[in-house]
C-alpha cells in the first residue's frame, strides 16, 4: 500500500493570532518584552506583522509586557505611526508638503472625501476599500499638487482631474469585487 501523503494548505501568517505569530517573527524582541522601553518596538513589530494593531494584539502586548491594556492603548493613540484599523485596499496619500499645500492640497482632500463619502472623522471607508492619509512632502514637488494611490503617483492635479482619478479607482474596486464574487460562486458550484 502506498504511503498516504500529507499535505496541509499553507496558512496566511496574518491568520495566526498574535501569541502564535509575533514571537515567531521577532523572538529576541518578544523574549525581552518585560524590559523597560520595549513597548514601542513591540508595537512596531506587531504593526509590521498585521498592518495595524487589533484589540487581540493589545491584549497580548499587555500580557507580554505586564503593562495595563489601557496604557498600551494610550501609547498607540498618542503616536500617529500606529493604526487601530486595517488599511484599505487602496491607500490614498495626499501630499500636504509646502509646494502641494500652496497649490491646493486642501481642496484635493475635500474632493476625495466628497467622492468617497467620508466626513474626515475616519481614515478608512466603511467597506474597507479606501484609506486616506495626508503626508509630508513625497519628493515630487515639481508635480504639485500630488497624491499617490498605492504605488501610483498622480500629479498636477486639479479638483476636476482628481475626481476622475478617484472615480477610476472606485470602478476598479467595484470590478474586483464582482470578479471575486463570480470566482466564489464558481468554486461553490
Ligand atoms: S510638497 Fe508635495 S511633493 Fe513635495
Amino acid at each position: 500500500m502506498s504511503k498516504a501523503e500529507h499535505c496541509e494548505p499553507s496558512q496566511n501568517p496574518k491568520e495566526l493570532g498574535p501569541e502564535e505569530l509575533l514571537p515567531k517573527l521577532n523572538s529576541e524582541l518578544w523574549s525581552q518584552a518585560q524590559k523597560p522601553g520595549q513597548l514601542i518596538p513591540l508595537l512596531q513589530s506587531a504593526q509590521e506583522a498585521y498592518g495595524y494593531i487589533s484589540e487581540e494584539t493589545i491584549a497580548y502586548v499587555s500580557k507580554a509586557t505586564g503593562i495595563a491594556e489601557a496604557k498600551v492603548y494610550g501609547v498607540i493613540t498618542f503616536y500617529k505611526q500606529f493604526r487601530l484599523h486595517p488599511l484599505g485596499e487602496y491607500l490614498v496619500r495626499v501630499c500636504d508638503g509646502t509646494a502641494c499645500h500652496v497649490n491646493g492640497s486642501k481642496d484635493l482632500l475635500d474632493v476625495i472625501y466628497d467622492e468617497l463619502k467620508m466626513d474626515g472623522t475616519q481614515d478608512t471607508t466603511p467597506d474597507g476599500k479606501f484609506t486616506v492619509e495626508t503626508v509630508a512632502c513625497i519628493g515630487c514637488c515639481s508635480l504639485a499638487p500630488v497624491i499617490t494611490v498605492n504605488d501610483d503617483t498622480h500629479g498636477r492635479l486639479t479638483p476636476l482631474k482628481l475626481r476622475k482619478v478617484i472615480k477610476r479607482y472606485k470602478r476598479r474596486a467595484a470590478k474586483s469585487d464582482k470578479q471575486k464574487a463570480a470566482a466564489a460562486a464558481a468554486s461553490a458550484e
